[in-house]
């Protein structure tokens, strides 16, 4: 299976590439810091493509086209381009985003460095990798010694969950915060021990089910922010190396109940 899901992946960053650099017609979405780009749709269509070859019968849910219920006990989960911002404006930092889940449960997952062609993958109970190498979250237990990520929802205008605030409470108890506008790649440098934790407000099961399992099978965890198990429709996520998860916890309780 993950072989599949990596050839997909493949297939739309591609097209990502080759898009890349060039002038690509977009639109408004639900509002102006949120567009879609022609190639966010074409990456997407060679995925689904892919899929109504090789699995048509299993469902699927993907940003911009929607969800097919087929009433199978497989879903793929899609994001075509994780970083459409960065794409628009020519920052190399964006990748395709594919979770594959049984009964609910995500058992593989795929992200695809577009720009470094590294390809991150993980299977349940069977590790993370990027490309050959296996992943593992950083050792360091100290908030002070940590580099952070974070994003930013399209609508942090209304600031949900004090958002701003919060940012700056982790500048100030952390080493560094950095904000790299792909939640995907966000997690995967999280698995891959570069960031020691990144959190977010408002993401899209797309943008999360692939890195969740990338983050997990490379042994950190990922919860809400008051640290309860979470799906992929949670409107918060903590990602972290499970060493800085409480002093993370206690960060973003100080703003309030959520
Ligand atoms: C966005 C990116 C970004 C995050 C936003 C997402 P998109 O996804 O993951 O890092 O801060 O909340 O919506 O729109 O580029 O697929
Ligand atoms: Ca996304
Ligand atoms: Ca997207």
């Amino acid at each position: 299976m993950i072989e599949k899901i990596l050839y997909a992946a493949k297939e739309a960053g591609e097209i990502i590439r080759e898009g890349f650099g060039k002038n690509v017609a977009f639109e408004y979405k639900t509002n102006k810091s949120d567009i879609v780009t022609e190639i966010d749709k074409k990456a997407e269509a060679a995925i689904i493509e892919f899929i109504s070859k090789e699995f048509s019968s299993h469902n699927i849910l993907a940003e911009e086209s929607g969800s097919t219920n087929n009433s199978s006990e497989y879903t793929w989960v899609i994001d075509p381009l994780d970083g459409t911002s960065n794409f628009k404006h020519g920052l190399p930092i964006f990748s395709v985003s594919i979770g594959v889940m049984k009964n609910g449960e995500t058992l593989w997952g795929v992200v695809y460095d577009v720009m470094r062609n590294v390809f991150y993958s993980a299977e349940k109970g069977a590790g993370s990798f990027a490309d050959d190498k296996k992943l593992s979250v950083a050792e360091n237990d100290d908030l002070s010694n940590s580099m952070l990520v974070t994003g930013f929802p399209y609508d942090i205008k209304e600031n949900p969950y004090n958002a701003i605030e919060r940012f700056n409470d982790f500048l100030v108890s952390s080493r560094a915060v950095r904000r790299l506008g792909s939640a995907a790649i966000d997690l995967c440098y999280v698995a891959s021990g570069v960031f020691d934790g990144f959190w977010e407000v408002h993401l899209h099961p797309w943008d999360v089910c692939a890195g969740k399992l990338i983050v997990e099978e490379a042994g950190g965890l990922v919860t809400d922010f008051e640290g309860n198990q979470i799906d992929i429709f949670s409107k918060q996520i903590l990602a972290t190396n499970g060493k800085v998860h409480s002093q993370m916890k206690e960060i973003l309780w100080r703003r309030g109940k959520m």
